[in-house]
């Protein structure tokens, strides 16, 4: 489960590639291919400014989806996007071309296209994987998903993070880091860190918890 990702760079999607190809095989969605699109969005450089949850320089794909769903010319215009370069505008008002895509292929560009639009439903993170992780690591004793307990509840940290640029790095670091935690009564102490350094699960369980609602 480790290969997907090369060592060093802590790869957002690095989970979603391993394993959303099996949860699709299983949900048979059958022309998309997940894990070519999400090789093609990596080797073309995208992830720098991109992820499937969250805002980076670029705005989150799951909500590109949600700007032109049900659009019926939004295929051809992301293809277009993806393809010609032109002028992208950032947040701080500077512009530049948008990069394009490292390929040639109509069908893996086509691919990418339809994926993104297909967000967030194609791009489950592995629940499973991600609840044995936090079982092993012992996280369920302070936290639930839907309530408080010692912890915050699961899904109220990713209302809190919602559209949060960096939030998958800022958990991330969190869950493997140690810091100090602010408990209800007031007293410190050092917060849990996961029990793996496996970074695409690492990443799969903080995608998951972003992902709750
Ligand atoms: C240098 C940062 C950067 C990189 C790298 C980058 N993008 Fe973007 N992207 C942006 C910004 C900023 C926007 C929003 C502004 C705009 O569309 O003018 C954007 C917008 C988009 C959109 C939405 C377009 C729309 O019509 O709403 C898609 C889809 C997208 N990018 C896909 C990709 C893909 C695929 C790659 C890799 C080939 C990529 N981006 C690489 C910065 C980047
Ligand atoms: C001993 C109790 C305890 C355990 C065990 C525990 N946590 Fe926490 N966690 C807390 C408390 C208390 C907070 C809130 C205070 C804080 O973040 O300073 C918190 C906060 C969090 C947050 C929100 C951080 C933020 O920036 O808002 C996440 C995510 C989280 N924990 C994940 C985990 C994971 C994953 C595990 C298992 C590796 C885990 N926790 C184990 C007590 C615990």
């Amino acid at each position: 489960m480790t290969s997907a990702t090369k060592p060093g760079r802590k790869s957002p999607l690095g989970a979603l590639v391993v394993m959303a190809g099996t949860l699709l095989a299983a949900q048979d969605c059958a022309a998309l291919d997940v894990l070519a699109a999400q090789g093609l969005s990596r080797q073309s450089g995208c992830l720098e400014c991109h992820s499937v949850y969250q805002k980076k320089n670029g705005p989150a794909w799951k909500d590109v989806a949600a700007k032109y769903h049900g659009e019926a010319a939004a295929s051809e215009k992301l293809y277009k996007h993806l393809t010609t370069g032109r002028k992208a505008k950032f947040d701080d008002g500077h512009e530049e071309n948008h990069p394009i895509v490292k390929t040639s292929d109509p069908k893996r560009i086509q691919n990418l296209v339809d994926w993104i639009l297909a967000l967030p439903v194609a791009a489950p993170v592995d629940v499973g994987s991600a609840e044995k992780l936090a079982q092993q690591s012992r996280c369920m004793k302070c936290h639930a998903v839907d309530v408080a307990k010692e912890g915050p509840a699961w899904k109220d940290v990713a209302a809190k993070y919602l559209g949060n640029v960096g939030a998958e790095d800022k958990l991330y670091l969190h869950v493997t880091t140690g810091r100090k935690a602010k408990f209800a009564d007031g007293h410190e102490e050092s917060h849990p860190i996961v029990k793996t350094s496996d970074r695409d699960r690492i990443n799969n369980l903080v995608n998951w918890i972003l992902s709750l609602k």
